[in-house]
């Protein structure tokens, strides 16, 4: 299965970025997980678009939507909702032809409090249900009180690990159920 993660979260210590490398040290041999670059994307704007052609990194984000078998999102909320840098790859992944449709996708979120993301995901699956991403809808994963369970080393967490991996067990079959159609 070849994973596309896409991180809600610019900032360079991002735990939620390092909750994606996280699984993919826990990948099983035979999958891998690239994580997708979104912040060069520009705001949206259908001006952009120029003769048919988007903005160049539009062109790649959307090529590796495309290419990916699968889609892990790992994000933060901010204000109770999704961060407004993954709601613009959203919004570019979706017009002019939506290229999340019928994609099988698990949300993963960590958060330095106790919530663990969990307001922001509800309006992240609004959004990807709209699009007719095929989500995972157990099991949630709300990591809270994440300055605890990441440093510097990575996830430093084993019973968080431990739920992360099983989390993938069950993404990964669905993921390959959702292919086969
Ligand atoms: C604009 C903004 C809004 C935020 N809103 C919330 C929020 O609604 N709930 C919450 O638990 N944390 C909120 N936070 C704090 C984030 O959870 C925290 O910065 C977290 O570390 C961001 O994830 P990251 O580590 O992946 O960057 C907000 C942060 C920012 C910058």
């Amino acid at each position: 299965m070849k994973i596309l993660g896409i991180s809600g979260s610019l900032r360079k210590n991002s735990l939620n970025t390092a909750a994606l490398r996280a699984v993919q040290a826990l990948l099983p041999a035979g999958h891998c997980l690239e994580i997708a670059g979104i912040g060069d994307l520009p705001l949206m704007n259908e001006d952009l678009e120029q003769d048919g052609r988007l903005p160049e990194p539009v062109e790649r984000l959307r090529a590796q939507i495309r290419g990916a078998d699968a889609l892990l999102f790992a994000t933060p909320e901010y204000n109770a909702s999704i961060p407004a840098p993954l709601k613009n790859a959203i919004d570019w992944g979706s017009r002019p032809a939506s290229v999340f449709k019928g994609k099988p996708a698990s949300i993963i979120g960590v958060s330095p409090g106790a919530l663990g993301t969990s307001r922001g995901q509800y309006p992240l699956r609004h959004t990807l249900g709209v699009l007719s991403v095929q989500l995972l809808t157990q099991p949630e994963v709300f990591i809270g009180n994440g300055g605890q369970k990441f440093t510097d080393e990575g996830l430093e967490d084993a019973a968080t690990r431990e739920f992360l991996g099983k989390m993938l067990e069950t993404f990964l079959a669905f993921a390959a159920r959702v292919k086969l159609g």
